[in-house]
């Protein structure tokens, strides 16, 4: 049990944990979930993010105690979508690879949901599959508007500019090189602490991201579950005009809430908003020669209802220690069954040699060839392996998808579209020749 009566983000460790936390003393109830009466008058409200029937070790649920139920607010009305596409099948998706400059930040006020841009996407929320990847540059708070999407859990990624999340069950301080993630549902606010944020979010419409199991890795490494942290209850009670801002079906809508949704005084569950720093993720590579395919890069994974095919996957490329003797170093040209949407946070990729700058990204569809650029292609065919190197200062990731990501009318008729990346490659020599 966590108390937490103070203003000091507090966390609770562990990865779908059944947690159990308390910002007034006595505020959860012992050994019931909706006793007759709640301590403080407040109302007690389940919220489950899977089927009642799941699994019991997917099945997963909280139960808050709250000022107010979530049901009391205003009509909904619908209001429009600004940069977020509701409908992800546009026709004739090119098989060009794709690549984009960084998001500039925005000239007027935009907040965290006016400031998502959807680049691609697969599947449908209405249909509980696939996934919408979006970019972000906000430069003002949410005070009086708050936000979910009961279309999926959101992925955070940020790339510039710390977030300060205010979710109903508790607040996470976020800065680069952290992740979140925010269930389909819950209700949040995103604040600026540097009075910009910029980066990446992906939408998941299917089964809820989890730590991928570890085969004959063992019982360690890759994530390790302690090191995703969940935040205890924290509540404000305030009451004003305010905004209630949902996503649902792919668009927005908008509703008057006379409270401060975010009035959670103590919950219990393990359906809850988590953050974890990649910085602690356990990278494990080879020690011999080659290396192994990028899935010994996963951080989280969605199944799909397909043994050993995921829906999503969230994939980095941390820095490391490269070993590997006789060995082309670098990602190796490559076409994959997989959709690969990349972005970079920090540093340089070693793939590439310029083009992929942090806050940029790039779409390289199924069966799309890519791989290193020339210049890479000819520092790492002459590099000494006889000795280990680091690939320091770094963090790459990937939203890698099932199905095909169809990029949006907007992200190809974007400004930030390099039309030049192709020419990447173009420099490429012919080494060929007749004798070994
Ligand atoms: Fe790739």
């Amino acid at each position: 049990m966590t108390q937490n009566i103070g203003t000091e983000t507090a966390y609770q460790s562990g990865f779908g944990n059944e947690f159990a936390t308390e910002a007034l003393p006595g505020a959860l109830p012992r050994h019931r979930n909706s006793p007759q009466r709640v301590a403080y008058g407040l109302y007690a409200e389940q919220i489950s993010g899977t089927a009642f029937t799941a699994p019991r070790g997917h099945n997963r649920r909280s139960w808050l105690y709250r000022i107010r139920p979530a049901a009391m607010h205003g009509p909904f009305e619908q209001i429009g979508n600004g940069r977020i596409v509701a409908n992800l099948q546009q026709a004739a998706p090119p098989p060009n690879q794709l690549r984009w400059s960084p998001l500039p930040m925005p000239d007027a006020p935009t907040d965290f949901v006016d400031g998502l841009v959807t680049m691609a996407g697969n599947g449908s929320a209405e249909s509980m599959s696939g996934c919408a990847i979006y970019l972000y540059a906000a430069n003002r708070e949410m005070r009086d508007r708050f936000f979910y999407s009961a279309d999926g859990e959101l992925l955070i990624v940020p790339q510039q500019g710390r977030l300060e999340i205010a979710t109903e069950l508790g607040t996470i301080d976020l800065e680069p090189q952290e992740i979140a993630v925010v269930p389909r549902g819950i209700r949040f606010q995103v604040r600026l602490p540097d009075g910009e944020a910029r980066g990446y979010v992906c939408e998941n419409f299917g089964a809820l991201l989890r730590l991928p199991d570890l085969g004959p890795i063992g019982s360690n490494g890759l994530a390790n579950p302690r090191d995703f942290l969940t935040p205890v209850a924290r509540y404000e009670e305030r009451e004003g005009d305010f905004e209630l801002v949902a996503k649902f079906c792919g668009n927005l809508w908008r509703a008057k809430i006379g409270h401060s949704p975010l009035d959670v005084v103590a919950w219990h569950g393990n359906y809850a908003p988590y953050k974890y720093d990649l910085r602690h993720f356990n990278t494990i590579g080879s020690i011999s020669y080659d290396h192994p395919d990028p899935s010994i890069f996963l951080v989280l994974q969605a199944p799909s209802d397909t043994p050993g095919v995921d829906t999503l996957d969230f994939v980095i490329f941390p820095p490391r220690w490269l070993a590997g003797e006789d060995t082309f170093r670098p990602p190796w040209f490559h076409r994959n069954v997989a959709s690969e949407f990349m972005g970079l946070v920090h540093g340089a990729y070693d793939a590439k040699a310029e083009g992929f700058v942090p806050g940029g990204a790039s779409l390289h569809n199924c069966m799309s060839g890519h791989g290193p650029d020339a210049a890479t292609f000819e520092k790492a065919s002459n590099a000494d392996t006889s000795k280990p190197a680091k690939v320091a200062d770094t963090m790459a990731f990937m939203f890698e998808t099932r199905n095909v990501l169809i990029p949006t009318a907007q992200a190809l008729a974007s400004p930030q579209l390099q039309g030049s990346y192709q020419d990447c490659w173009a420099g490429i020599r012919k080494n060929f020749r007749t004798t070994p």
